[in-house]
């Protein structure tokens, strides 16, 4: 437990972050707004409870879903602070069971990191955990527990935390969608059978209801001439989105958070697995009164209509859209590529694959190590022992007959190559996606001290089995 009596420098200035029920409820969109005027550094406090709460996700004609929740709210409420702002969020575990919040993407300090045994004790029913930090980085993120996260997230528990950069670039709307994904009853109760070895072993618990901001969506209205910035989450314990945005031409602004060259999608569609974020901006260049689809193809059996963008008959708010935005970049040390040492971290097992060499219950490893997280958490030996501020490529190998998203805590890092091929981006991100069999090399300068999880985003697959410790010492 962290001493929250000490000042802080930024003390004179707090913000609470009231109210907080109002903006993560209001649909679809999240508003601007919730940072005080002036540029002074606050010290920004919030106060998150996980526990039961009973949601409508499905069309009211259905009922009510009992799920686990930070607020009482499904997606948990918007986190929302400044560049150089410091956070300090009280967590109440309200749960039955242990819990803890780790914050996806943000390079905190590693007491903070939320990782149960190795970073912190988990959070017992009815403790409290303070967590505090100044997010270095600017940009789209997200918190969830890291304990027993293949269940507490697909019950619910999960919501977006944004860094707004000190000068946004100039939209007209900034829009947040934390995609959810559900597997529900047909009287609208979340199923049971988490962790079940039929799911780990394959391409994880994929749902069968997939909500935006925790409800079925129906229509996204907008205003012709309009430019948004769309926040994309995806909260999914295991699906993989592939967001095509017909009649519109989204352009990547950030990946995971981080910067990047504006770009257009690879064939116009959006991928992310699960824990990936993406900005983009939005143009609606169609005309007033027209309506159009957002499908998910990724998974082509599975294809899905979204959400319905649908045009107010409002004249257009301008003729021909605005300059393209480009993003401030982020205070991230460049990996030095070249002298950089390297080592190769090889993703094995799952269907098809060599479990039956696994430990009894495991299905999956990384260099031919299983470590799991199934019914909590232990400690483990590192992988790997980086020297702090040394430059390391890490050339990640999917062995495996599967999709995976690998993620590092603590650290962004730039996809340099994908199966030899240099990437046309050199893109930071936190977690990176390999296809079956694909090959990818990352390059990041190992400058936060700790022991940090490195893992698949597919919860089932990492808490059965796909998890390493990266320590930096
Ligand atoms: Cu999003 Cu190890 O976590
Ligand atoms: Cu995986």
């Amino acid at each position: 437990m962290i001493d929250i009596t000490k000042a802080h420098p930024l003390a004179g200035r707090r913000r609470f972050l009231a109210g907080l029920a109002g903006l993560a409820s209001a649909p679809l969109l999240a508003g601007r707004g919730s940072a005080a005027p002036g540029a002074e550094p606050e010290l920004v406090e919030a106060r998150l409870a996980a526990g039961p709460a009973r949601v409508q996700l499905v069309p009211s004609q259905y009922p009510a879903t009992d799920v686990w929740a930070y607020n009482g709210q499904i997606p948990g409420p918007v986190l929302r602070l400044r560049q150089g702002d410091r956070l300090r969020v009280q967590v109440h575990n309200a749960l039955a069971e242990g819990t803890t919040v780790h914050w996806h993407g943000v390079r905190v300090p590693n007491a903070m990191d939320g990782v149960p045994v190795i970073t912190q004790p988990s959070i017992a029913p009815d403790g409290i955990f303070v967590y505090e930090f100044e997010p270095p980085d600017a940009g789209t993120f997200f918190y969830h527990p890291h304990q027993k996260s293949y269940e507490q997230v697909a019950r619910g528990l999960a919501g977006a935390l944004i860094i707004e950069e000190r000068d946004p670039p100039k939209v007209d709307r900034d829009v947040l969608w934390v995609l959810g994904d559900w597997r529900l009853n047909r009287d609208a109760s979340v199923r049971g059978g988490f962790g079940s070895f039929m799911d780990v072993s394959h391409n994880g618990r994929v749902g069968n209801t997939v909500t935006i901001n925790g409800r079925v969506p129906e229509e996204f209205r907008v205003r012709a001439g309009e430019r948004i910035r769309l926040r994309l989450v995806n909260a999914a314990v295991a699906r993989i989105v592939g967001l095509e945005f017909a009649g519109h031409r989204p352009v990547i602004i950030a990946l995971d958070g981080q910067p990047v060259e504006p770009h257009e999608p690879d064939g116009g569609v959006v991928v992310l697995g699960p824990a990936m974020r993406a900005d983009l901006i939005v143009d609606m260049t169609d005309n007033p009164g027209t309506r159009h689809v957002v499908r998910d193809g990724f998974y082509q059996r599975l294809a899905y209509e979204l959400i319905r963008i649908a045009y107010s008959d409002e004249p257009p708010l301008r003729s021909r859209p605005d300059e393209p935005v480009r993003l401030p970049p982020n205070p991230l040390a460049e990996p030095e590529v070249k002298k950089a040492e390297r080592h190769e971290v090889v993703f094995t097992g799952g269907m098809m694959g060599n479990m039956r060499s696994l430990p009894r219950g495991m299905a999956w490893a990384v260099n031919g190590v299983a470590n799991g997280c199934g019914d909590g958490a232990s400690a483990f030996d590192p992988l790997f022992v980086l020297r702090k501020g040394r430059s390391y490529v890490l050339n990640l190998v999917n062995d495996t007959a599967w999709h995976h998203p690998i993620h590092l805590h603590g650290h962004s890092f730039r996809v340099l190559s994908r199966n030899g091929a240099a990437t046309a981006h050199r893109e930071w991100l936190d977690t990176v996606l390999l296809a079956p069999r694909e090959r990818a090399e990352i390059a990041f300068v190992a400058d936060n001290p700790g022991d940090w999880m490195f893992h698949c985003h597919v919860l089932g697959h990492q808490a059965f089995g796909m998890m390493a410790c990266i320590r930096v010492t």
